[in-house]
């Protein structure tokens, strides 16, 4: 395996053992938890924020564990834009609610900033087969990473699970798809068993640490787009709970380097039939208790995430709230941000704004407050096909002349 970039560490984040070179299971050999990558010393602002030469998330280079002359497979993802939602602010009780809208991805969700992190690395050692097991998103984006890159993109789904929007991606990227019987959890433990065997394998799941790093550039970019300050709260959609992780390291990042100096409260937001986390928390255990899942927001449908430990250090150390939202309340959270901001997500997505409707009045009027919305609506369509089937239909001016007289 590769040697970790100059000026990185690779060590387990329960038991500190450092490990000098790329891990194939991602598991610490000693004790079985998950590695991450720590840089040695700091990153000043300027070389954080200065450096707008490189491809999307890339100008972050100086805090990403890639050697300086590694070519990166990029399709120019991140800078997706943050939203100042007024008027939906409005009937939560915050006037400064902002959404970061993700689905503007290259391939339509925030896997983007850890996949191209994550392929150009293993693109970097050689790989020619990447393999992951996915929800839906993951799938499509390391697909088209795989492509960009010019090896093989395989992916493990869950069977009739994942919303058609998704796989129409994988198949057209050009990855080959495999079904599981079974949940995504069970989809993920077949592929890391398999690919701790097979050494042609590597997994592109948020267990690869170089994932993380991608994906903790989201927080590098909401300080900047606040204009250099650090949100009162972010608020996030928590399934695998990679992402969770990745955004909190991301803030204790810029506090440590001495560029910020103040951190978020993070809440995490699981749907009330895939909520371990949420569960753990709220009994203040500090172990999760896996789940059968069953959720309308097929991305978060999890019942046994893999990054659990991370996320639950994550609401811990930053004084941070969890919570469980219904599917209904899923589906009108997105379907008011839709038709009140013009802002389309996947259910997952709308989850931090169902959250933030029951925490009405909990939050301080003027606190800057971040909702992470992590995948594009155009995705996941079937949630609104039966609304859809129920417009009206007409044949002739006249109809629609006495449909508007109707409507207007
Ligand atoms: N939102 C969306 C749209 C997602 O696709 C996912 C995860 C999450 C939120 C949760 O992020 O797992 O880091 O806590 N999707 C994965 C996938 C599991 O396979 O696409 P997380």
């Amino acid at each position: 395996m590769s040697r970790v970039a100059r000026g990185w560490t690779q060590r387990c984040v329960a038991c500190g053992t450092a490990y000098e070179s790329d891990v194939r299971s991602y598991e610490c050999g000693k004790c079985g938890n998950l590695l991450e990558l720590v840089r040695e010393g700091k990153v000043s602002r300027s070389d954080l924020f200065g450096d707008k030469s490189q491809p999307g998330i890339w100008k972050f280079r100086h805090a990403l564990p890639l050697p300086g002359d590694a070519s990166v497979v990029s399709l120019s993802e991140g800078y997706t834009p943050l939203v100042h939602v007024a008027r939906i602010g409005a009937k939560l009780g915050l006037s400064k609610l902002h959404v970061k809208n993700e689905g503007q991805n290259p391939t339509g969700s925030f896997k983007d900033r850890g996949m191209t992190v994550a392929v150009s690395r293993a693109v970097a050692s050689g790989a020619k087969l990447l393999v992951c097991a996915s929800t839906g998103n993951t799938a499509a984006s390391m697909a088209a990473y795989a492509a960009r890159a010019g090896v093989t993109a395989m992916v493990t789904v869950p069977a009739g699970k994942v919303a058609a929007g998704k796989m129409a991606q994988v198949y057209a990227y050009g990855g080959k798809i495999v079904r599981v019987d079974g949940d995504f959890d069970a989809a993920l433990n077949i592929t890391l068993k398999v690919a701790t065997e097979i050494k042609e394998l590597s997994v592109m799941n948020s267990v690869n640490p170089y994932r993380v790093e991608g994906q903790k550039t989201n927080a590098y970019e909401v300080y900047e787009q606040l204009g250099y300050r650090v949100p009162d709260y972010f608020v996030l959609p928590v399934g695998n709970a990679g992402n969770i992780s990745a955004i909190w390291k991301g803030f204790k990042e810029l506090k440590e380097w001495g560029i910020s100096d103040s951190l978020p409260r993070m809440v995490g937001v699981q749907a009330a039939g895939a909520a371990p986390i949420v569960d753990a928390f709220y009994h203040g255990r500090n172990s999760i208790k896996p789940v059968q899942p069953h959720t309308i927001a097929s991305a978060i449908n999890i019942g046994n995430p893999a990054s659990w430990k991370k996320a639950l250090a994550a609401l811990t150390e930053s004084n941070g709230m969890a919570l469980s939202v219904t599917d209904e309340e899923i589906l009108e959270a997105r379907m008011d941000l839709s038709s009140s901001e013009g802002i389309f997500v996947e259910p997952a997505s709308a989850t931090p704004l169902a959250a933030l409707k029951k925490l009405k009045g909990k939050i301080p009027r003027d606190a800057t407050v971040v909702c992470t919305c992590t995948g594009n609506g155009l995705k996941d369509q079937e949630s609104v096909k039966v609304q859809l089937e129920t417009t009206p239909l007409v044949g002739s001016p006249e109809e629609l002349v006495s449909l508007l007289a109707k409507t207007v």
